[in-house]
């Protein structure tokens, strides 16, 4: 099958599509038929081996981490799904392989696909969506009333997160360029601040709690808008104690390393009174599920930005990497 692999760490010319072997589910694996695959930063990260540190991949592998398709069999134990049902999923994070005719996902981290739902806008919604459901019910506990600002309103994360916000009662306000203006406005942000032509701290009253989607000197500035005892829950900044403990099955070597690693953010973070947490978020059949069915009720908009054949994905990735995506960029596959 055609699978696009990576070969080592470092730019593009490390991933290259290659025809490999038909990946054989395991025990409680699904062997799934993808028919369109989302991509993300993390996508360029892992290839750049900027997450070597946390993500144990042997190399060659294949990339892609979110996928929409056709179940085609059932390893040993799986039986939640039969072949033929239309399936999705943010895959296994130590297991990839969204970037394929085939790919194998945990039973665990699939969902079924609702009917209103065509592939291509389904395989937009697990890692983006889960990411910004996680930060905002789980960590920062949006409630109606809460007021959260979510710089980088406009991207993959930020589509779904304002939507999620304004879903669970919050008010919301947001940053993004004159470019992204109108998408954010029509995904319900309440206030939009042009990152290009102003500082949100200069302009905006305290927020209850900040969704961080840009990290460096924009995560510094954030922690001066929050309420004492609000939280920042960052997904671009620097891992912090908790995100080993919680996030990465309680390794604490890089509980230790990242500690100092995130010295000047938690400074920062204490000095104002605040909370600093960084997500790294996790795969959930159960809460892709929760998801699905928003956007099968319409409550839930998946805006993609731009599709491309699976044969064009490096065209895919380097648009990814210009960083200006309003929305999510999906390859296709033929069925
Ligand atoms: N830790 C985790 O579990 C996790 C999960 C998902 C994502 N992430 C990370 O979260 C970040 C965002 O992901 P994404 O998928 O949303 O990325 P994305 O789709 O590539 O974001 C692109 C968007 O960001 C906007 N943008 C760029 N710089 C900005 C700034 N300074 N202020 C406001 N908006 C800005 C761009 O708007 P303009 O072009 O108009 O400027 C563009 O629309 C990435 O670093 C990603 O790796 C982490």
């Amino acid at each position: 099958m055609k699978a696009y692999t990576l070969t080592g760490y470092g730019d593009a010319s490390k991933a290259q599509m290659r025809e490999v072997e038909r990946p054989v589910p395991g025990p409680g694996e699904v062997l799934v038929r993808v028919r369109a695959a989302g991509l993300n930063p993390v996508d360029y990260k892992i290839r750049d081996g900027m997450l070597k540190p946390i993500l144990r991949l042997d190399l060659p592998t294949t990339l892609g981490n979110e996928l929409a398709g056709v179940v085609e069999a059932n390893g040993k134990g799986a039986r939640r799904f039969l072949p033929g049902n239309r399936v999705m999923a943010r895959v296994g994070k130590e297991r990839l392989g969204a970037f394929a005719e085939y790919a194998v996902v945990r039973e665990e981290f699939l969902t079924d696909i609702p009917e209103s739902l065509d592939f291509k806008t389904a395989a937009a919604i697990p890692l983006a969506g889960l990411t910004a459901l996680q930060a905002l019910r789980d960590e920062l506990q949006v409630k109606p009333g809460f007021r959260v600002l979510i710089t980088g309103g406009a991207g993959g994360v930020g589509t779904f997160a304002i939507q999620i916000a304004k879903h669970l009662g919050a008010e919301v306000v947001t940053t993004a360029s004159q470019r992204g203006r109108d998408l954010v406005k029509d995904m319900g942000a309440d206030v939009v601040i042009d990152y290009e032509h102003e500082k949100f701290e200069d302009v905006i009253d305290p927020v209850d709690g900040a969704f961080d989607l840009i990290g460096g000197e924009t995560l510094s500035r954030t922690f001066g808008v929050v309420k004492k005892g609000g939280r920042v829950v960052s997904i671009a900044g620097m891992p912090e104690p908790r995100t080993a403990t919680k996030d990465l099955d309680g390794r604490y070597g890089l509980a230790a390393t990242f500690w100092f690693a995130s010295l000047k953010f938690r400074a920062h973070a204490a000095r104002a009174g605040v909370d600093y947490r960084y997500l790294f978020m996790h795969p959930s059949g159960s809460e892709l599920a929760y998801l699905a069915e928003m956007a099968h009720r319409r409550l839930l908009k998946p805006v993609i930005d731009s599709t491309y054949p699976f044969e064009k994905i490096d065209e895919a990735m380097a648009e990814l990497e210009e960083g200006h995506a309003k929305g999510k960029i999906v390859v296709t596959l033929d069925g």
